[in-house]
């Protein structure tokens, strides 16, 4: 190999030399070359076949990317007419939207409502273990009814992002996938910059990349306002005091949308949704245990804040969300950069999307008890120093203006939706969440 020596510093002055000598020496060398750049591709392969990913970022409990790339035959000619299909753009001017956590509540309802105006939907989802499978592939069999295609694999998968977008050049991306709920961060808080952190930089990063550039919309939440007292919560106050690795996870991602607009361009929008229910909801939210523990008599947990101060949440209906959600996308400009660099300046935005009328949760379990025609055993416990706040209350004249964003249903309507789909999809009560 002592010829690699003779390679000039510079690469492009390098001549090859002529001699019978040398053509001899280039035969072997040529042989040899051959020789390790088969050794040198089979180590490739061997490595990407056996790593999570080339672009995945910091170590998983499961190897979720790893998952992805086995299951989800790139190239393979059906798997991509699948995707087309499913983001074909029926309406006019209808947009084609990749929406990221699409198995999950919001992201089902969302991609939903999408696909039955005309839109083109496809989904994104890992199926993660977090809470239920079985309702997450429920939920995609829904989808898939109505036709939306959900590809399972990972938000850090950047060659699955890339392909997707090879395949169809998206106007716009609902962002909905994160870790979400505040107590799981103190058991297994990598999750949360796994999904939150890392997974949000990474759906950035080839959306910045690619040409054109889609407009991001993405899921905040109201858990930035944290510890602050005042109330209710606006856009202008401060949110640098999160009481959960959760919030902190959202917050950052409100300080890395800026970056990725300051820098690249992208029209980014960032919803702080307020505890949001309804049917096909997440079951480590209270509403929903509440409903499953009340019915099998079993006792629940309400907690209550120092000196018997109530603990209240701005509960939101999904199908109020799905308005704003909507709206957002609506209202989108185009991003501006291209090919990674930024042209001009682009929309920045963040909205609260709320219902601005707080209930105590002691007042939610009556509502339950009403509607199950079940008597609830209430223990009442100090509000643990875990991740939750005493109170949230939304204040949407932003959204309202600018989104036109309404809240139309009160919490006794919507968890009478709720019970209605939670006694029909769990038998009323013969089959139980999990
Ligand atoms: N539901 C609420 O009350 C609420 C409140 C505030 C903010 N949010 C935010 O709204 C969004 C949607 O919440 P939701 O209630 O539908 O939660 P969800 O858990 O039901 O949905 C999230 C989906 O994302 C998927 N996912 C998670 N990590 C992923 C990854 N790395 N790659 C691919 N998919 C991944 C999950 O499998 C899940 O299906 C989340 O960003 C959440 O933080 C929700």
């Amino acid at each position: 190999m002592k010829h690699i020596d003779n390679i000039p510093s510079t690469p492009g002055k390098f001549k090859m030399e002529k001699s019978p000598y040398n053509r001899l020496r280039l035969h072997s060398s040529l042989a040899k070359l051959t020789f390790w750049s088969f050794v040198f591709l089979g180590l490739i392969f061997v490595f990407f076949y056996r790593s999570p990913s080339s672009s995945s970022t910091g170590s998983l409990p499961s190897d979720l990317s790893r998952r992805s790339l086995r299951t989800s035959s790139y190239g393979d000619p059906a798997w991509e007419k699948r995707i087309k299909a499913s983001a074909k753009v029926r309406a006019t001017n209808g947009m084609s939207v990749l929406v990221t956590g699409a198995a999950g509540f919001v992201g089902t309802h969302v991609s939903s409502a999408l696909k039955r105006r005309g839109d083109g939907v496809l989904g994104l989802d890992n199926f993660n273990d977090y809470y239920d499978q079985s309702l997450k592939r429920a939920r995609q069999a829904l989808l898939e009814r109505s036709g939306v295609y959900i590809v399972e694999g990972d938000i850090n998968d950047v060659t699955l992002l890339k392909k997707l977008f090879d395949i169809v050049p998206f106007t716009h991306v609902m962002h909905l996938a994160a870790q979400a709920g505040v107590r799981y961060a103190m058991e297994n808080p990598s999750s949360y910059v796994h999904s939150n952190i890392a997974g949000l930089v990474s759906v950035l990063e080839v959306c910045k990349s690619v040409n054109p550039q889609p407009a991001i919309v993405w899921a905040s939440s109201s858990s930035v306002y944290g510890l602050n007292t005042k109330v209710p919560f606006s856009e202008r106050d401060r949110t640098d005091n999160p009481a959960s690795l959760y919030a902190a996870t959202k917050k950052a991602g409100e300080e890395i949308a800026h970056t990725y607009n300051h820098i690249y361009g992208l029209s980014l929008t960032g919803l702080r949704f307020f505890t949001v229910y309804g049917p096909w909801g997440r079951p480590d939210m209270a509403y929903f245990f509440f409903t499953k523990d009340i019915l099998k008599g079993k006792a629940i947990q309400i907690f209550e804040a120092p000196n018997h101060g109530t603990v209240a949440r701005d509960f939101t209906y999904i199908d109020d969300i799905v308005k704003g959600c909507l709206a957002a996308l609506d209202t989108a400009e185009k991003s501006t950069g291209s090919g990674g660099k930024k042209k001009g300046s682009a929309q920045l935005r963040v909205y609260n999307l709320g219902n601005t009328s707080p209930v105590p949760v002691s007042d939610l379990v009556s509502i339950l008890e009403r509607l199950l025609k079940v008597k609830a055993k209430r223990t009442i416990m100090k509000l643990p120093r875990n991740g939750d706040v005493q109170f949230t209350h939304a204040n949407i004249s932003l959204a309202q203006r600018e989104l036109g964003y309404k809240p139309t249903t009160d919490l006794q309507t919507g968890l009478k939706k709720f019970v209605r789909w939670y006694l029909s999809y769990y038998g009323n009560g013969k089959k139980s969440a999990q």
